[in-house]
């Protein structure tokens, strides 16, 4: 089976990695399109070599740009792509701009679209990942899913339930992959942080960053916690936080540097105190590193990294956020994983893609 697997922002490409060498052996002459969403070198090309992730046969050079640009250019340009080469399916991956693209131009080509990470839901419209998600979905021959709350939310939608594979989270997968390479924790000595004694920050979704009075509450927290907080910025939110009135500070011991790299994220996660985020992916690989995460959010589509007691939803307002850093300190980090958050999810995939991908009516 030809397989084109489109990616285009860093969360995607992590979950490829572990994909790759499963359809490798398993026979699938499977090639990336990389649309070029994300373009800089620690925000693309680190995840390509810290995965071994093979270089994309394709790179599409799409870039930055208002929604509409960015998806535009992208379908316009996997169009292209997909009837020059004719694959049998096109897989897309989680929730991002060029998720929606793949989406829309396979199967406006009749190609059978798999979506991994299929079925995620935060019930929150102005989210516009929300939005790439419900669409993708409707358009997929093939969901893939993380967990069982998503398969339930597909077949609420009307996706008939032998299209809906729970195959397990393949970010877990990457996370266990990755274990011993990050049992070394020199990297927290690179920024002189003590072992669980620090916040490791993130913060990027539009609900925080596009709103000054939410970001002004998160910075705040941020330099009035009593830990030292290691925030590594995406590039969305750089050019606001000064505004914001978060700055590098020592006296403040926050601690602003550019992205790092997958091992290293993976790394000042697991030897985190805390991990306060708004990131879709760390809510669950703190899961998986027993480090408690806060999630600044108004919801989550990751509500399983809740039930399990590794994470808590906390709006953006300084003394929630103090409130959810004080509960989660005080947690144990003996949770169970969730259910098929484990090294057989690639393999799941596999066999899923081997059952067969039955066309949307009238396709195929
Ligand atoms: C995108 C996804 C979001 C995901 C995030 C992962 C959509 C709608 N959003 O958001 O779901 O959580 O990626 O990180 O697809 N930029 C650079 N260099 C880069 C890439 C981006 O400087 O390599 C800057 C540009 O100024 C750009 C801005 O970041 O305008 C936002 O990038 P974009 O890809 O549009 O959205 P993200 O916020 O990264
Ligand atoms: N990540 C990283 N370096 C960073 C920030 C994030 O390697 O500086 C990784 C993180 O470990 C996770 C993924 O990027 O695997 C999540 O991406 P992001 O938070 O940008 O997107 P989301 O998951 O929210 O869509």
């Amino acid at each position: 089976m030809r397989l084109i697997v489109v990616v285009g922002a860093r969360p995607n490409f992590i979950k490829i990695g572990p994909l790759l060498p499963a359809l490798e052996k398993a026979g699938y002459d499977a090639d990336i399109a990389h649309t070029g969403q994300h373009y800089d070198a620690i925000m693309s090309d680190v995840f390509f070599t810290d995965l071994e992730i093979p270089d994309p046969t394709w790179f599409l050079g799409v870039g930055s740009g208002t929604h509409a640009v960015q998806t535009g250019k992208a379908m316009i340009a996997l169009e292209d792509l997909f009837v020059s080469e004719r694959p049998d399916a096109v897989l897309v991956v989680g929730d991002v701009n060029s998720t929606l693209a793949g989406a829309l131009a396979a199967s406006k080509l009749s190609i059978p679209v798999v979506h991994l990470e299929a079925g995620l839901r935060s019930g929150d419209m102005s989210m516009p990942e929300e939005v790439n998600r419900l669409v993708a979905d409707q358009l997929s021959a093939m969901h893939l899913t993380t967990c069982r709350e998503a398969d339930r939310n597909l077949m609420t939608e009307g996706v008939e339930h032998e299209r809906i594979h729970f195959t397990g989270n393949i970010m877990a997968e990457s996370v266990l992959q990755h274990l011993e390479k990050i049992a070394n924790p020199s990297v927290c000595e690179r920024f002189g942080l003590d072992l669980e004694g620090y916040i490791l920050a993130t913060i990027h979704r539009p609900e925080n960053t596009d709103h000054p009075d939410r970001l002004a509450a998160i910075a705040t927290a941020f330099r009035a916690t009593d830990l030292p907080v290691l925030f590594p910025v995406h590039p969305r939110t750089r050019p606001l936080l000064a505004d914001a009135g978060l700055v590098h500070s020592e006296a403040d011991g926050v601690h602003l540097t550019d992205p790092v790299g997958y091992l290293d994220m993976l790394a000042l996660q697991r030897y985190a105190a805390t991990v306060v985020t708004d990131s879709g992916g760390m809510q669950e690989e703190s899961c998986m590193v027993r480090t408690p995460c806060v999630t600044v959010r108004r919801n989550t589509e990751r509500s399983i990294t809740i039930e399990v007691g590794a994470n808590r939803l906390v709006p953006a307002d300084t003394s929630a956020i103090f409130a959810g850093i004080g509960e989660a300190l005080d947690s144990s980090r003996t949770w169970e994983f969730p259910e098929r958050w484990d090294t057989s999810v690639s393999e799941r995939i596999v066999g899923a893609l081997g059952s067969g991908i039955v066309p949307l009516s009238g396709c195929g």
